[in-house]
């Protein structure tokens, strides 16, 4: 099997930098992808209650065969969930789990940073119903702020990013706080034709888009790209046989200036 790099965790959890991500695909088709990506090797698994599909995520871990602590999956409650400790629950009931590997904060809303509701994570954390807890949409001012009026900081911000919305001075941040930096929608804000992607993708003999998932990879990122196509799941997830050098690396980043 390849070897995924992957993050280490305050809980003790370990979070590999690639995972399988599964919003607006529900019922049968997500559950054959997930069972798709499975097979092809990844072990972390994206969903969210808003996403509806946790019922299909569990069953296709389930069948899968693969033992639930070799993969690592996440989830995440709404900010507004009228009894969170509920949600959580019916998550862990829907994933046919005792625990996730990560519960995050979906999203902020009204100026809030739910402080209340991050407590209730905390609280999942320490009884054990979530290995480790974070946010989703959060700033670092956001995050400053979550972190001051309750002494716990999160352990993962899963935030929209690509090399078109790399931003030098938030990806260090992250790194000097110690926080995971999760990217989401990558493919949809990358245009994979092109020509620096494509230069590179050539001159290692993969896609466009397996340069750029390398891309997270090499910089510490994670990446969760989302597909319901069988081959592109498994290319999606075929990144380990080359790596990006500084040079590369930095051309890409440059994609942020270009438009
Ligand atoms: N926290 C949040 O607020 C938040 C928000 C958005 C997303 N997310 C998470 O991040 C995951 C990924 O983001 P996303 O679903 O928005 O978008 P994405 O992964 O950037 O893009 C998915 C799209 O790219 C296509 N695609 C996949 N692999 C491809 C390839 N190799 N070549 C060309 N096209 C390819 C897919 O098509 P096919 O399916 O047709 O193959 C699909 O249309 C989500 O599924 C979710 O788990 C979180």
């Amino acid at each position: 099997m390849t070897q995924i790099p992957a993050a280490n965790l305050p809980g003790g959890g370990s979070m590999p930098l690639l995972g399988f991500g599964t919003w607006q695909i529900k019922g049968q088709q997500c559950y054959d992808a997930v069972r798709t990506a499975l097979d092809v090797g990844y072990r972390h698994i994206d969903t969210a209650t808003v996403y509806r599909n946790e019922d299909q995520v569990g069953r296709a871990l389930a069948d899968s065969g693969v033992p639930r602590d070799q993969v690592f999956v996440t989830t995440k409650v709404p900010p507004k969930a009228s009894d969170p400790r509920q949600t959580l629950d019916a998550s862990l009931q829907q994933l046919g789990t005792d625990h996730v590997d990560l519960w995050l904060i979906h999203w902020t809303e009204g100026g809030s940073v739910h402080e209340d509701l991050w407590q209730v994570l905390l609280e999942a954390k320490k009884a054990g119903k979530a290995r480790d807890v974070g946010v989703s949409n959060y700033s670092p001012d956001q995050i400053d702020r979550l972190t001051g009026a309750t002494g716990q900081q999160p352990a993962v911000n899963q935030i929209e990013w690509a090399p078109t919305l790399y931003d030098e001075e938030l990806a260090r941040w992250h790194e000097r706080q110690g926080i995971v930096l999760e990217g989401y929608s990558a493919l949809k804000n990358t245009n994979l034709d092109d020509p620096v992607l494509r230069e590179i993708a050539d001159a290692h003999g993969v896609t466009t888009a397996q340069v750029l998932l390398r891309w997270h990879l090499d910089h510490g990122f994670v990446a969760i790209p989302k597909s319901a196509t069988p081959e592109r799941i498994a290319a999606n997830f075929a990144i380990t046989g080359f790596g990006l050098d500084e040079q590369e690396l930095a051309r890409i980043d440059g994609l942020a200036s270009d438009g």
